[in-house]
């Protein structure tokens, strides 16, 4: 029986006992693998009873489990309990009537995207084992509920999960209304936004309240924070091989530490130098000539992308912690990518020691600000931002809620399942 029959079942027969336990609400899980550990979000919300209505996500709990299950590679057996601990709190905090109703999704990003194949295999099957297993997950099961998101996916829930909260899906606006998403992460960068022209790849169609959108998702993988900043130590012992003490221009002054390479340790130190350090991001950045470019435009190398212009985007994650951690998100939180060049390259000329001071951060983080503050207004020159754009906010609560793409997952999951178990349900289309 499906979860619908099942609630109109119970609410039809129990009305009190539905009040008292509040049987009226529907849940649903995300689990949130990441390289560092996995997050637990619980939400619940009224089932819609109009296509065109959006359910309303409260989030019930929010918990983090350490490690991350990236960490069990070497011992895949030590997954049981760590997912035991897992779904007994689910268990808990559920009414027992709507376990068999409720989704529970795993979905994995970078850390497993970055494992070789066999190990990113060896830990799925663990999981699916358990999830798939009626006696340990209580909870409805389906093919794919438990599955590693590609970059493009985790784009579209970030997308969706900003337009949500922004009430951008409402009935009373437009596909031209809604927010594009950009963001700078650790391994990877994404952006996600509704393009003007049509899409000539990179096209994900979603449903959401009974309207289609045609959203352009593209994830480039090692553009983000960490791989960048890897990248370019990569390139700097590359120019020197023998070398055992090299510097880096893109880390300040009076900051040092090593770095391993083929079994040989290379101490880094800064060297503030911002002309140095973005001559070097260049080289991952690069501009093809017109000819190679096709479909055009062209982003990064031959990567097509619609243009960007006109429309407001949301920046989250490094570009978001750099353009606070550098003073520029005074008011209305706008964010202009020459301005934070403008400051970087100031920046950069400070030694670690005064960056911390004059900016009022963690000597830890005040490195990353100079390299990360040169590259990401590159990065978004190169997808087609304007370096004087206005239509650049960074944020990272709404409402005291931390902007991330699982309530997007879980509206789509919701949407999807809304449409497969409610045949007769029609779209409608823009
Ligand atoms: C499900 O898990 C239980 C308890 O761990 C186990 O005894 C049983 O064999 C499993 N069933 C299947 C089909 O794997
Ligand atoms: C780096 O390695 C050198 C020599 O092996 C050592 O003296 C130094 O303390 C190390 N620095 C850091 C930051 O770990
Ligand atoms: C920065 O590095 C470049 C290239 O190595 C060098 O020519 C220049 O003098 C350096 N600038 C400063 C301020 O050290």
């Amino acid at each position: 029986m499906d979860r619908k029959r099942v609630l109109c079942l119970v609410l039809y027969l129990f009305p009190t006992f539905s009040k008292s336990f509040r049987l009226d609400y529907q849940y649903g899980a995300i689990l949130d693998v990441g390289s560092t550990s996995t997050k637990v979000h619980l939400y619940r919300w009224i089932p819609k009873t109009v296509e065109t209505d959006l359910p309303k996500f409260e989030e019930v709990v929010y918990k983090k489990f350490k490690p991350a299950l990236s960490d069990f590679v070497g011992d895949v057996k030590m997954i049981r309990p760590y997912l035991k601990e897992i779904f007994a709190l689910l268990q808990q905090l559920i009414p027992e009537p709507l376990h068999e109703s409720t989704s529970v999704y795993l979905m994995a990003t970078a850390g497993l995207r970055f494992l070789d194949e066999d190990s990113t295999d060896n830990i799925l099957k663990e999981v699916i084992l358990f999830m798939s297993n009626g006696s340990m997950n209580p909870f409805k099961y389906l093919d794919g509920y438990a599955r590693i998101l590609s970059g493009e996916e985790e784009a579209l829930f970030a997308w969706i999960s900003i337009n949500y909260l922004y009430n951008m899906f409402d009935i009373s606006k437009t596909p031209k209304d809604t927010i594009g998403m950009v963001e700078v992460g650790g391994g990877s960068m994404q952006i996600a936004f509704i393009p003007e022209r049509p899409i000539y790849a990179g096209k994900q169609a979603v449903i959401i309240g009974g309207r289609e959108y045609d959203v352009y998702a593209h994830s480039f993988l090692s553009y983000g924070a960490k791989s960048i900043g890897m990248r370019i130590e990569e390139y700097l012992v590359r120019q020197n091989m023998q070398a055992v003490v090299l510097t880096n221009p893109c880390m300040l002054k009076g900051d040092s530490h090593n770095v391993t390479s083929d079994g040989k340790t290379v101490t880094i130190h800064g060297a503030s130098n911002a002309t140095e350090c973005v001559r070097i991001i260049d080289t991952y950045l690069p501009k093809i000539p017109e000819f190679l470019c096709s479909p055009k435009p062209c982003t990064i190398g031959s990567v097509y992308g619609p243009p960007v212009h006109r429309e407001n985007f949301l920046a989250l994650g490094s570009i978001y912690l750099t353009a606070d951690e550098l003073g520029l998100l005074s008011d209305n939180d706008l964010m202009r990518p020459v301005d934070m060049y403008l400051m970087a390259t100031n920046y950069c000329r400070l030694s670690l020691d005064e960056a911390a001071a004059k900016f009022n951060i963690p000597a830890r983080w005040a490195s990353f600000d100079c390299q990360n503050g040169l590259y990401i207004p590159k990065l978004l020159k190169a997808l087609g931002f304007n370096m004087e754009t206005e239509n650049i906010f960074a944020k990272r609560k709404l409402n005291g809620v931390k902007i991330g793409w699982s309530i997007g997952a879980i509206l789509y999951e919701e949407e999807k399942s809304y449409y497969t178990f409610n045949a007769d349900a029609k779209l409608l289309f823009n």
